[in-house]
């Protein structure tokens, strides 16, 4: 497990745009944390580095958006789903192991689909009297090729960058 600060919306972009580097078909990345932590900003990180162009908004009426870049983006965001058997319906498993890069906010709502071979990103604010604009990102994966991958983004994962 990993843990990385960050101090304003951008450098959690930055930090994103820095994973997706490391980022190859099939691969699964699941954000948790509230409303407002930042992992829409974190996903909008992630689709830069892709090379998405346009603007990536939160898919949170929608479900799902697909975006195309060095490689198909496909951006969850489950606040509202209502059962796990919608998320049956919107044929996940196709996109799980598709080949992109898929990245789900909220992940907590539908835990008991997802695989273990995936990326854990949880972002929380930070504690009181840090400011309102630190985050605490969260890296962690029961998957040894994720763990690696965390190892490799340390490398380049500098405080102040
Ligand atoms: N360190 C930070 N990382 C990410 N977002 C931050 C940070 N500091 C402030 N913010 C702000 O918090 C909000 C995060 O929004 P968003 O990414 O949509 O959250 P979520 O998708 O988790 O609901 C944005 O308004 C962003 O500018
Ligand atoms: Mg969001």
């Amino acid at each position: 497990m990993v843990i990385i600060k960050t101090s304003s919306a951008a450098e959690t972009g930055m930090l994103g745009e820095k994973l997706s580097a490391l980022l190859g078909a099939g691969d699964l990345i699941c954000l948790y944390g509230g409303l407002g932590a930042g992992k829409t900003c974190f996903a909008q990180g992630v689709a830069r580095g892709l090379g998405v162009e346009g603007a990536v908004t939160s898919p949170t009426f929608t479900l799902i958006n697909e975006y195309y870049g060095r490689l198909p983006f496909f951006h969850m965001d489950v606040y509202r789903l209502d059962s796990v058997m919608e998320m049956e319906d919107l044929g996940y498993e196709e996109y799980f192991y598709d080949g992109g890069v898929t990245l789900v906010e909220w992940a907590e709502k539908i835990e008991e689909l997802l695989p273990e071979d995936r990326l854990d990103i949880s972002i929380d604010r930070a504690a009181a009297g840090e400011g309102e604009d630190f985050r605490q990102v969260t890296l962690s994966s029961r998957s040894e090729r994720y763990r690696l991958l965390i190892k490799e983004l340390m490398t380049f994962v500098r405080p102040g960058d």
